[in-house]
């Protein structure tokens, strides 16, 4: 088990900078907490999906930040994004040795300046390798792949949220075996040696193997892996995360069972996220499917569409996205927002739990307003509070945390963090007087945050 154990502390900065700057509604009544099915409207995907403790990301091709219309949708409606190619084996390592950062720390920095959390995509795969690693087999190619994971993890070290350490390494069809690829001949171990090497470059990264067709319960695909995430976590393979690519399409639909994969993959201690969400004709209901599915099940993180607009999509000719090419909401995207919105929270969590209430109202040392804190929802892992400030129309407010807890969302005001993570101000942004925050509790579920002050102006 020893290899599976990490640091406590994740990647703190973009946990704690997660950020939804969007204006929200969900709190505009004084001290509301937030409850299954309460009237809420935050009005852009990142900022209800935070409000429920997820996020709700995007690929995001680096040549595209060069258009306004694309930046301006990207910045104000999702809070992670996932390189679409810029982070793949041949973008990074283009001939053995010379490794290129460019591209992918663009867009690492602009997600930094955005507040958007960061998943890297992907370590290992056996597809757009360069051509170099094409040719290697053996010891040769396995040390070239352990290299290669070591160095990548290594550079980017404190940026990165998610790791999809290995990308589609089963077959499709009944068989469930293992796709047969240049790094599957180098030993069946391949995929637990890239894990081992990816904990130790970056023990701050989740680690998640990454598939598509895994989304039916009964595929062989689907319980092939499975059987592998449980066998992993037995032996103490550092894996904490699945990611479910969901391209779905006529060959491979959304199925009624969706929900059942993710709670029962969920269910062996790791982690879920839809990782590349694209569908064919962006059908309303099957978007707001697996919005629901992912909202129903407590360890499903969240969900990143394959690309902005349709004309930003690898399939393109399908329209499978939830922008049209002039960068018009579709149907699809008020599905989808109204689905979190409404959205339940996780039923395995215990969202009834009532919490502590750490100090409930804390008097302003002169600062000229007064910031009253509410409890809000609480999981197994996580809890919101909201706090409303009375006395000012823009205001600061500088809210403490105990470590190991962290802040992982903030919604409707704008936080800027001490060097330590452990202490936020936050200030007005014009989303009305209250704000709110997600914290991870990690491993204390007792600690609450304290208001240190609240400034007015
Ligand atoms: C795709 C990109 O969207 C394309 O631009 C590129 O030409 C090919 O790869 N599964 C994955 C993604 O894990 O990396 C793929 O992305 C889509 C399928």
């Amino acid at each position: 088990m020893a290899n599976s154990s990490r640091a406590p502390g994740r990647s703190r900065r973009l946990r704690a900078a997660l950020v939804v700057s969007a204006a929200v509604g969900l709190l505009a009544t004084a001290g509301a907490v937030v409850l299954p099915g309460s009237a809420s409207a935050a009005s852009t995907l990142g900022a209800s999906a935070a409000e429920r403790g997820r996020y709700f990301g995007t690929a995001v091709a680096v040549s595209r930040l060069n258009d306004s219309a694309y930046t301006t949708i990207l910045n104000r409606e999702f809070n992670q994004v996932t390189a679409e190619n810029e982070m793949k084996i041949d973008a990074l390592q283009p001939n053995q040795g010379q490794f290129n950062y460019g591209n992918a720390d663009r867009l690492v920095q602009h997600a930094r300046s955005q507040n958007m959390l960061v998943r890297g995509h992907t370590l290992a795969w056996h597809s757009q390798q360069p051509g170099w690693m094409q040719n290697m087999s053996g010891t040769t190619l396995r040390n070239a792949m352990l290299n290669h994971v070591t160095q990548v993890a290594t550079h980017f070290r404190g940026q990165i949220e998610w790791w999809d350490v290995v990308n589609e390494a089963f077959a499709d069809g009944g068989s469930g075996a293992r796709r047969d690829s240049n790094l599957q001949r180098t030993g069946n171990d391949w995929i637990e040696a890239a894990f081992r090497a990816a904990r130790q470059a970056d023990p701050n990264a989740d680690l998640c193997y990454n598939d598509y067709n895994i989304d039916n319960w009964n595929d062989a695909k689907t319980q092939a892996v499975y059987r592998m995430v449980q066998d992993f976590k037995s032996r103490g393979v550092p894996i904490d995360c699945v990611g479910l690519q969901s391209h779905f399409t006529g060959g491979s639909n959304y199925p009624s069972n969706y929900r059942t994969t993710l709670s029962s993959f969920a269910a062996l201690g790791v982690d879920v996220h839809i990782t590349e969400l694209d569908i064919r004709n962006a059908p309303t209901d099957a978007y707001r499917n697996v919005v629901n599915d992912c909202l129903a099940v407590a360890r499903c993180k969240g969900i990143t569409v394959w690309g902005i607009r349709d004309s930003d999509s690898w399939r393109s000719s399908e329209n499978p996205l939830l922008f049209n090419g002039s960068g018009q909401k579709k149907p699809a995207y008020d599905a989808v927002l109204t689905a979190l919105n409404n959205g339940t929270p996780p039923p395995t969590g215990n969202p009834t739990t009532p919490p502590p209430t750490g100090n409930p109202t804390t008097p302003p040392p002169g600062g000229g307003c007064t910031a009253t804190v509410t409890p809000g929802q609480v999981w197994g892992d996580r809890y919101n509070t909201s706090v409303t400030v009375s006395g000012a129309s823009t205001w600061s407010v500088v809210v403490a945390i105990t470590p190991p807890q962290r802040i992982s969302t903030t919604w409707s005001g704008s936080p800027t963090w001490d060097s330590s993570g452990n202490v936020m101000t936050m200030r007005s942004n014009g989303s009305g007087n209250t704000f709110g925050f997600t914290t991870m509790m990690n491993g204390n579920s007792s600690a609450r945050p304290q208001i240190r002050s609240c400034t007015a102006g």
